[in-house]
């Protein structure tokens, strides 16, 4: 745990946002846990199409996209998930479908990954502790998978969940969080085409660290949106609660929309540093809705984002 604190000191990130966890309980989480096998379905397929959503800015590399991450199901630690994910049997998956839906079931991954069309989008991805990467998904659009199950007409927000499994998840085994991983989207946020389920990176099936086999990208919000690892998703009338939101709800919104403009209540968010930039390399500020307020600012017409955030 030392390390991480001292790596994050390093790369003179934000107040991570296991801070306002009890130092105590960081502490009892630091036992290090031997290396699983790497696990894992060849469920993304190989050069799948670029698209036009696409950045042209440089990606990060492999070694920084699968080795600084957040997942808390396996240590507070930027390299605990590189370290414990291995261990995380993702085949076989199921993932249960659920609520205001024509179609609700459990499905496995392969019944989903069928009709589905993978595409390549480089995306910025930036995280609300104020880092950002650049990163090469594999992926399709919710809303193709959301109009095969059928979406019914009173269904207005989309919920999702993250496995439990504490056996192989030594993060679950304390408190850290409220298990399960918890996230939501209006549906309209749902439906939008920039938001992907993602089952691989740079070509080659999701590594376990960063979420495999399927988890959410919503490259517009904070990265804690972007649920990994996703074995539920229940259509709804009404907003559902969230992971962060529920854990300190005056720091985490249920938005939680990239903006420069509305600070976290214990940092900035008009600046962001870009991981492998180097210790010297300048910050870089923050876009609005990361970049693609063209594409989804108009999801937001006349509400106030301060307070909406
Ligand atoms: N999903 C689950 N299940 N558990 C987590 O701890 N962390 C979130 C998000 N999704 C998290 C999660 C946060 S804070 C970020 S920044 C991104 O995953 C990190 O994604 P990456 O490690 O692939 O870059």
């Amino acid at each position: 745990m030392a390390g991480r604190w001292k790596n994050d000191l390093n790369w003179s990130d934000a107040t991570p946002m296991s801070a306002y966890l009890n130092r105590r309980q960081l502490m009892a989480g630091g036992a290090a846990l031997g290396l699983g096998a790497i696990a894992g379905p060849a469920l993304a397929k190989l050069n799948a199409a670029p698209s036009a959503y696409s950045t042209d800015e440089e990606p990060n590399t492999l070694e920084e996209v699968t080795g600084y991450n957040n997942f808390y199901e396996f240590g507070t630690g930027k390299e605990d998930p590189a370290r414990n994910a291995g261990q995380l049997t993702t085949d076989p998956w199921t993932v249960k479908i659920d609520g205001l839906v024509d179609n609700p079931g459990d499905y496995g991954l392969d019944d989903i990954m069928q009709g589905v069309s993978l595409e390549e989008r480089i995306y910025r991805f930036r995280c609300v502790e104020a880092w950002s990467m650049v990163i090469p998904w594999v992926g399709f659009e919710l809303a193709d998978l959301l109009n095969r199950v059928g979406v019914q007409p009173g269904a207005r927000y989309v919920y999702f969940e993250t496995l439990v499994r504490p056996e192989e998840m030594p993060g679950q085994r304390r408190g850290f969080l409220d298990w399960p991983y918890r996230e939501g989207l209006r549906l309209d946020e749902a439906m939008h085409p920039l938001t992907i389920m993602a089952t691989g990176l740079y070509d080659e099936p999701m590594p376990n660290q960063n979420g495999a086999p399927i988890r959410l990208v919503v490259p517009w919000k904070y990265g804690f949106k972007s649920i990994k690892s996703i074995v539920r998703i229940s259509l709804l009338a009404d907003q559902p609660p969230t992971s962060w939101n529920m854990a300190n709800a005056r720091e985490y919104g249920f938005y939680s929309n990239v903006n420069p403009e509305v600070s976290h209540p214990r940092w900035s968010q008009a600046t962001e540093r870009r991981v492998g930039g180097g210790l010297f390399s300048p910050r870089i500020p923050t876009q609005m809705f990361n970049g693609y307020a063209e594409e989804v600012a108009a999801l937001y017409d006349g509400m106030d984002l301060a307070e909406n955030y």
